[in-house]
């Protein structure tokens, strides 16, 4: 088997440029180490601004996506017993949109699979070479025999924890990493959301965050320490520390039901340079990972894949090369605005284990200078709803 472009890892990355790319008419096929159903059900944050959401509507993705998701005009911050609504619409005339990702995984899959484009589920990728010359090959793993695939170049959208980051080249590569002295407790409830749009609180006793999947499915978080185990907390325990961390506000209960999902999810920020090694190009979280305060993670998957399916169309329309030995510095501008922007997120709204009086009081004044100018919650706006799919 060959095809110009052999891409490793259906996530949202590889998902979304197996359908440019086809709809530029360059061929690739998807190897993917999970099963469909997995891939379908993995519960990830589900926030797309609106960039993306642009992308997957001309793309053809969007059909379910338009019936079904949450759009958003603002967000609300709650701290110090005060609530400060951030109205995106009215200050930037933007918005974004709760859709589960899995959900956006199942859309890409199903239109992928209808326009003929192969994903090979439960085919593990072990190994790849070849990509310094001109035919660089995938090994993989499927039904128990091995197999090759040759292509002309790979997309590594194999997520942080696959092989195309694991074996990228080590000469002129920079890696850098944070990893947060805390995790959250990920929940899912069968319950309204608490609210119609969602709650950043920052409390001294750590962040809680109210979000959504749909209108009778809330998903919440808890700032817990990153080694924290889940069944450590109980249904009682994780209700009265959201109510404690809410606050009490006329109008607004925690809505509680039972919770259907409950899990632990560790804090980083990373980022390895460059994205490109001769033949090889890394894409979304293999490149990446940022904490999921400013629910970024989708989205930089998407805008990186548009700016390599641009590459390879200049280059199998026109022969152009120079859009890959752009892609890594176009990619860079957005990763490190959105590494930014949930860096401040994260450090704004939570407690340090070693927060003294004077952090925690600092905070608070960072958050009312934020909410409390025009010029504030206009900044926190425009990198919430998100920067330009290019820059
Ligand atoms: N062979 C084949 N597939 C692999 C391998 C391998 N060796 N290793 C990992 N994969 C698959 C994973 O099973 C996963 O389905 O690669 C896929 C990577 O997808 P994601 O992790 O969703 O990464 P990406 O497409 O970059 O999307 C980023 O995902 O983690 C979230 O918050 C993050 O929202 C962001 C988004
Ligand atoms: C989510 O809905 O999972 C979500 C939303 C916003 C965030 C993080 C997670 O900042």
């Amino acid at each position: 088997m060959r095809v110009q472009v052999g891409i490793i890892g259906a996530g949202p990355a590889g998902l979304m440029l197996a359908r440019l790319l086809h709809l530029q008419g360059i061929s690739s096929v998807v190897l993917e180490s999970r099963s469909r159903p997995y891939v379908e059900t993995r519960l990830r944050a589900g926030l797309l601004e609106q960039g993306s959401v642009d992308l997957i509507n001309e793309t053809g993705m969007g059909e379910r996506l338009r019936q079904e998701c949450l759009p958003h005009d603002g967000i609300e911050l709650i701290f110090n017993g005060e609530r400060h609504r951030v109205d995106m619409q009215a200050l930037i005339n933007r918005r974004v949109y709760i859709y589960g990702q899995q959900e956006m995984v199942k859309d890409m899959v199903a239109v992928n699979l209808a326009a003929g484009v192969p994903i090979e589920f439960e085919a593990e990728v072990r190994s790849f070479d070849g990509i310094d010359g001109d035919k660089p090959t995938i090994h993989y793993r499927q039904n128990g025999a091995d197999h090759a695939l040759a292509c002309d170049y790979i997309a590594g959208c194999d997520g942080f924890h696959g092989v195309a980051r694991r074996d990228f080249p080590q000469k002129g590569r920079q890696d850098y990493d944070c990893v947060y002295p805390f995790g959250w407790l990920g929940i899912l409830v069968d319950a309204p959301p608490a609210n119609h749009e969602l709650l950043y609180c920052h409390h001294q006793r750590g962040f809680a965050l109210f979000t959504m999947r749909s209108p009778k499915v809330s998903r919440l978080y808890l700032q817990v320490p990153p080694d924290e185990d889940e069944n450590a907390w109980s249904d009682d325990r994780i209700w009265n520390e959201f109510r404690t961390r809410l606050g009490k506000h006329e109008g607004l209960e925690v809505s509680m039901g039972k919770i259907t999902q409950k899990s632990v999810i560790e804090m980083r920020s990373y980022v390895t340079e460059p994205m490109r090694a001769e033949r090889l190009f890394l894409a979304g979280d293999s490149a990446h990972i940022v904490p999921p305060t400013g629910a970024k993670g989708m989205n930089l998957a998407i805008s990186d894949v548009y700016v390599l399916a641009k590459a390879f169309t200049a280059f199998y329309k026109r022969g152009a090369t120079d859009l890959f030995d752009a892609y890594t510095q176009k990619c860079l501008r957005r990763v490190w605005g959105a590494q930014h922007f949930s860096w401040w997120m994260t450090s704004m709204l939570h407690t340090m284990p070693d927060a003294s009086a004077f952090d925690v009081r600092r905070q608070i004044a960072e958050l009312q200078t934020i909410t409390g100018s025009v010029s504030g919650r206009k900044l926190l706006a425009e990198n919430y709803a998100g920067l330009p799919i290019e820059m």
